[in-house]
């Protein structure tokens, strides 16, 4: 019998009756699962655990408090042998045999008719997994196929898109800073069940390397658009795409709601009436400090930071930065897309009372095989991003935090 491989199937056991003989520790493990399943179980044992009394009190088994009989099996659909007598294992194995109910038995898998599977659940589909034969069992082996399996299809590393339930629709996804580790598991997973993939230029871009052939992959920097179309080409590209019922992500770096346009796009597609979600991302305003050694707030330094956007100079109208007031400020100014306007800005916080001497610290390319920490004052950043050829993207951190060292004290 043994020399076979086991035939796996699903046994639908809503209403049917199970019997399990013996209340300890195998039935202790088993009976969750049987009671999901519906079944109408009846355990047969003098004694029980705690555990498995509490779920026949519960009412969901029915306990006969008594040692196993000749027709206990009888009208079963399916039994699970595993009392502490041996003499009553083989007999009511062979009662099992002769009504042609399948059996398994916990203390001899060999004569069993059948093998309990190590069971995992995962967004609407149940994970069995057996071995191909009783010599090579190894419950522990099949046990960590099946937490990978799981595991896997949870955080989106294994690839399993789903086909009929899918929704049509768009996900605006926060992709963190670059590192394709820092993207969230549900980002992650969505990622792995997209149609169509709309990147930025920042963010997880290797990820995209992974996608398998089907998916069309649109580099935003790439559509083609006027010069203050951008954005509109891109909410178009989004709602096109959805329309003919694709999956669609939309990756961007960092957090969508950080300096992304993610409301923006989020806007433009519910007014088109598509569906979308949102996901949120790492922001590279922490994380790309972090990865330079740089904490934004510490312990006795700054209690506080504060997030703004350096893409229009200070004494450009445009600007929406009060960067008098922020010169006042005691904590960490960290500064998005910024490298083009540093000088000026450099310029006004120390006119309106900043330190010339402020640490300020230019990370470019943050999180990624490219990162690149260049270090300077207000009073020398403007000439140390010329010197030093900085480029965006970078994060860059004004403040005394830049100086705390890995071992918590000013450097
Ligand atoms: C349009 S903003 C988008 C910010 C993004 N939504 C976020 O939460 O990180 C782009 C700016 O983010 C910063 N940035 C994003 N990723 C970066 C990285 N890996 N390294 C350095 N700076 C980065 C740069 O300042 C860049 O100019």
């Amino acid at each position: 019998m043994a020399e076979h491989p086991p035939y796996p199937v699903g046994l639908r056991l809503t209403g049917r009756r199970v019997v399990v003989l013996g209340g300890g520790q195998v039935a202790q493990r088993r009976l969750p699962a049987l009671i999901k399943s519906g079944a109408d179980v009846h355990l047969v044992s003098p004694e029980a655990t705690p555990s498995v009394e509490a779920m026949a009190d519960a009412g969901e088994i029915t306990w006969h408090r008594r040692p196993y009989a000749e027709g206990d099996l009888a009208d079963a659909w399916y039994a699970l042998i595993a009392t502490s007598d041996p003499d009553a294992n083989t007999a009511a194995s062979a009662e099992a045999e002769a009504h042609r109910v399948w059996c398994v038995r916990s203390d001899d898998a060999d004569r069993a008719t059948a093998w309990t599977p190590a069971t995992g659940y995962s967004e609407g589909v149940t994970v069995a997994v057996l071995t191909t034969d009783a010599r090579g069992r190894d419950p522990r082996h099949t046990a960590a196929v099946r937490d990978a399996v799981v595991e896997g299809l949870r955080d989106g590393t294994l690839v399993a898109p789903h086909f009929r339930t899918r929704t049509a629709g768009v996900a605006l996804v926060g992709g963190g800073p670059g590192d394709p580790d820092l993207i969230t598991v549900r980002g992650r997973r969505l990622l792995a069940e997209a149609d169509v993939v709309i990147a930025d230029r920042l963010g997880p871009r290797d990820l995209l390397a992974e996608l398998p052939p089907h998916v069309e992959v649109i580099d935003a920097a790439k559509i083609p658009y006027g010069r203050y179309m951008a954005q509109e080409a891109i909410n178009n590209a989004l709602i096109e795409h959805a329309k003919q019922g694709k999956s669609v992500v939309r990756l961007k770096g960092g957090d969508p709601y950080v300096f992304g346009r993610g409301m923006e796009e989020l806007h433009a597609l519910t007014e088109a009436g598509i569906p979308c979600t949102v996901v949120p991302g790492i922001s590279s305003s922490i994380s790309v400090p972090g990865a330079a050694g740089i904490p934004v707030t510490h312990r006795g330094v700054a209690h506080e930071f504060t997030v703004v956007s350096g893409h229009v100079a200070p004494d450009d109208e445009r600007s929406l930065v009060d960067w008098p007031s922020l010169a006042k400020l005691t904590g960490t100014l960290v500064i998005l897309m910024g490298v083009d306007k540093i000088g000026r800005i450099a310029e006004t916080l120390v006119a309106h009372g900043k330190s010339p001497d402020t640490p300020v610290a230019l990370v470019q390319e943050g999180t990624t095989s490219s990162q690149r920490r260049v270090d300077a004052t207000l009073a020398t950043v403007a000439e140390t991003v010329v010197a030093q050829d900085v480029k965006p993207p970078a994060v860059i951190v004004v403040g005394d935090v830049v100086a705390v060292g890995p071992d918590g004290t000013a450097a």
